[in-house]
């Protein structure tokens, strides 16, 4: 029996609450809806803001396969789709030659069949499961190209792929379908359409909270508050690189693994290679920057304190 799908916006909220993941109601929508209408959810946000762990989330909370295509640029019909496996098929036609002409007239159809299949992510989404539709994740779209782009269109329109040699493959229940991209380019508009599209934004100061006390149960409360405080911050700063929710989860992890139970100048300046990934970024703010940082995060938390 495969798993139900979640039936209001409540439900879905519940559905990934139970995967650990915090989202708020927005999200929620876009997703019960997206499962709901059986469309493609297309996520668009900045790298480390939770997109690929929704389709994670989505695929153990349903008790889904997960099918996870992951875009690179060059990725072609034989890493994405299928492949046939030429090698084995040249052991074939060996083993015809050698049993002689009987063999040899049916290898054409023989060679071709589906045990000479190589099964790549977009047909194994495809394949019928009894646990019910598989999650198919297309993980950073944004790095493919077009043409790739405008084959994936096609898949999505149908949810059909046709081998030449073989015939049509058709889903009899289309996967759930989650897109992502980090939007170093655009996608075409023909393909958002056939989507609900949702922008993963950085979290509040509550959801990020609520985050880390779900994925970092062992830090300490006022540490946690100073992290999330601190981050916030950050982020207004004008950087190359923002931190994302992962780099969040892992200044967290790093600063209870040098034992801090508070922040404090010295521990920010010694880790902010966790929370910053360039140079350029990392000087500008450590030092005077972070310590002025980080007063404004402990006078606004002693101001809430007092209420
Ligand atoms: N809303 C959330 N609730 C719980 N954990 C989250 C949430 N958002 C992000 N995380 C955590 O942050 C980490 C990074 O998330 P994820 O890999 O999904 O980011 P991403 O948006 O796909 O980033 P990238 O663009 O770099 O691939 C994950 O390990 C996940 O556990
Ligand atoms: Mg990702």
């Amino acid at each position: 029996m495969p798993s139900p799908l979640p039936a209001t916006v409540d439900a879905t909220l519940a559905l990934l609450a139970r995967g650990r993941y915090v989202a708020d109601r927005s999200l929620a929508t876009a997703l019960f809806l997206a499962l709901s209408l059986r469309r493609p959810l297309f996520l668009e946000g900045e790298a480390g803001v939770g997109k690929t762990e929704i389709a994670k989330v989505l695929a153990e909370t349903l008790g889904r396969r997960l099918v996870r295509l992951q875009c690179y640029e060059g990725l072609d019909v034989a890493s994405a789709v299928y492949e046939w496996n030429y090698s084995r098929q040249m052991v074939e036609i060996r083993l015809a030659e050698a049993a002689g002409d009987r063999r040899r007239e049916s290898l054409d159809s023989d060679i071709y069949s589906e045990r000479f299949l190589i099964k790549r992510p977009l047909l194994q989404a495809l394949e019928a499961d009894p646990g019910g539709s598989p999650v198919l994740l297309i993980d950073e779209l944004d790095r493919t190209d077009e043409p790739f782009e405008a084959y994936l269109l096609e898949v999505l329109s149908d949810f059909q792929i046709t081998i030449p040699e073989l015939g049509t493959v058709k889903a009899a229940e289309p996967p759930l379908v989650v897109i992502t991209s980090n939007r170093t380019r655009e996608i075409h508009d023909a393909l958002k359409r056939r989507c609900f599209y949702y922008w993963v934004d950085y979290p509040d100061a509550a959801r990020e909270l609520e985050i880390l006390r779900i994925k970092v149960p062992g830090a300490a409360a006022e540490l946690s508050r100073q992290v999330v405080g601190f981050v916030q911050r950050l982020r207004k700063v004008e950087l190359f690189k923002l931190p994302g929710i992962a780099e969040t989860i892992d200044w967290t992890e790093a600063l209870i693994q040098l034992d801090q139970v508070a922040l404090d100048p010295k521990a920010v300046d010694d880790t902010l290679g966790v929370l910053l990934k360039y140079q350029d970024d990392i000087a500008r703010i450590r030092g005077s920057e972070a310590a002025s940082l980080l007063e404004q995060v402990k006078s606004e938390l002693a101001g809430a304190a007092r209420g």
